[in-house]
């Protein structure tokens, strides 16, 4: 009953977090490594299935403005591209 339970919180939610903290999708790539550096310095990592591919545009460019008010660095173009690939690849 609870694996029941289990399978469909990940159904409904999208979050398998039932089986604890997810590894990163293509761990050890660069990519991931960007993603990794660029995206879990102010919150943890977020999953890219916890928001569908459409969602991720305008979630990105929130992003880069609290980065811009942090005083971060800014993405490239190349960096945002790759990085908005990479989540939508591996969205909800
Ligand atoms: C400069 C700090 C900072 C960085 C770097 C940052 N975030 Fe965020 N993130 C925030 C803040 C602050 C929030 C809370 C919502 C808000 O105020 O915009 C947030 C919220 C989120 C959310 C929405 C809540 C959730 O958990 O679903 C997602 C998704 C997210 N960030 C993804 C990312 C991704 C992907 C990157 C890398 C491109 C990233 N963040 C990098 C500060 C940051």
């Amino acid at each position: 009953m609870k694996s029941l339970l289990c399978l469909l919180t990940i159904l409904l939610s999208g979050l398998a977090a039932c089986a604890g903290p997810q590894p990163v999708p293509e761990a050890g790539t660069p990519t991931a490594a960007a993603f990794e550096a660029r995206c879990g310095s102010c919150h943890a990592l977020p999953h890219p299935a916890r928001h569908r591919a459409e969602e991720w545009p305008h979630l990105l460019a929130l992003m880069e403005r609290r980065m811009a008010e942090r005083g971060l660095a800014p993405l490239s173009d190349g960096e945002r591209q790759r990085l908005l690939d990479y989540l939508q690849r591996h969205a909800r």
